[in-house]
């Protein structure tokens, strides 16, 4: 029986129709900025956008953490809430590499106050660390795949502007948030200052972000990609894995959404649902949650584990019908074991 892997949506192996487009991909330098399929896949995605420019990163981490210290020069703070992937997954690179400071707001399930986000600013002067940034995620990976509805955006958008700080996107699953609200990628990007998009979440490439921005940004992006070391050379190699996920795998992540409703209303009579998803991903509350995601897995069903108590289960690109009627077989089967 094959493995069902719920980890992440990162799990992804590129498709064979990825593949080819790979190995057809035209490239050159792209330190020289010369490699034309990385070019076209940032012209692409910054249109996507309505923003001038974007730049491919390997990572996004690396895209967040540029945009980081593109709009917050070292000790100066950025808000952000205490469970987002820039303060709780990115290893203190904001501290480390740019000198940045950071202050959360509680995290909520992924729920922005913007007046409370108001209130934090700190103005300029010599007594006090500035607020020179607000970042969001979208969807909100920890606290489920929660999708930040456009108003909320539009309101934070406003505190930036009333406060004249910047307000950065980590959008690793951007794309999920516009399939769950039917809300345009360039409505989004008109509300940000800079935003982090991953091919390589739910888009099924094995690699790849882009910070987008203005054409002004982006050149400084570039020279602070250098400098992290992400300088690539015959890149269009990924870039193509890039484009090949932006013509063919966005809409299909309605079908993840789907699975993941799936999921989640078969294990909701067990009580250890947490929410309910809006998009890929299923959080579970355990009375044991690694004792859980071990038993799963000696049964093929991998889960993943984010506290004593806290389960994950994503749904991605290799998950059909036939992995989601087989992770249920198990997990429900023990549930029903705990419950006896
Ligand atoms: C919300 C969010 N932002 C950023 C990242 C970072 O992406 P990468 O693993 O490519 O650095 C992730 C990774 O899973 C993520 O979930």
């Amino acid at each position: 029986m094959r493995t069902v892997d719920l980890r992440s949506d990162t799990v992804t192996r590129p498709s064979a129709g990825m593949r080819a487009a790979m190995a057809d991909a035209e490239v050159g330098d792209d330190v020289y900025g010369e490699d034309p399929t990385t070019n076209l896949l940032q012209e692409r995605v910054a249109a996507l956008f309505g923003h001038e420019a974007a730049l491919f990163t390997p990572t996004g981490s690396m895209a967040n953490q540029i945009a980081l210290q593109l709009l917050v020069p070292p000790a100066n703070e950025i808000l952000v809430d205490a469970d987002a992937h820039v303060v709780t997954y990115e290893i203190g690179a904001a501290a480390a590499y740019g000198g940045i400071s950071s202050r959360t707001w509680p995290a909520k399930g992924g729920a922005i106050d913007p007046q409370r986000v108001a209130a934090m600013v700190r103005p300029d002067g010599y007594w006090a660390v500035p607020t020179r940034a607000i970042a969001v995620e979208q969807t909100h990976n920890l606290a489920g795949g929660t999708v930040a509805p456009l108003a909320t955006l539009d309101a934070l958008r406003a505190v930036a502007d009333g406060a004249g700080v910047a307000l950065h996107c980590d959008g690793a699953r951007i794309w999920h948030a516009h399939v769950a609200d039917g809300v345009p990628l360039d409505s989004y990007g008109a509300l940000f200052d800079t935003l982090a998009v991953c091919l390589s979440k739910g888009l099924g490439a094995p690699v790849g972000s882009l910070l987008v921005g203005s054409a002004e940004r982006i050149a400084q992006a570039r020279w602070l990609r250098k400098r992290l070391g992400g300088g690539m050379r015959q890149v269009g190699v990924l870039a193509a894995a890039g484009l090949y996920a932006l013509e063919h795998h966005i809409g299909r992540l309605a079908e993840d959404h789907a699975r993941a409703a799936r999921l989640a209303e078969a294990l909701a009579p067990y009580g250890v649902v947490v929410g309910e998803p809006r998009t890929n991903v299923v959080l579970l509350d355990l009375h044991d949650a690694p004792g859980f995601a071990a038993a799963a897995r000696e049964r093929g069903v991998l889960v993943s584990v984010l506290g004593p108590r806290t389960g994950r289960l994503i749904t991605h690109l290799d998950i059909d019908d036939v992995a989601v009627e087989q992770a249920l077989d198990v997990l429900t089967s023990l549930l029903e074991r705990r419950a006896a």
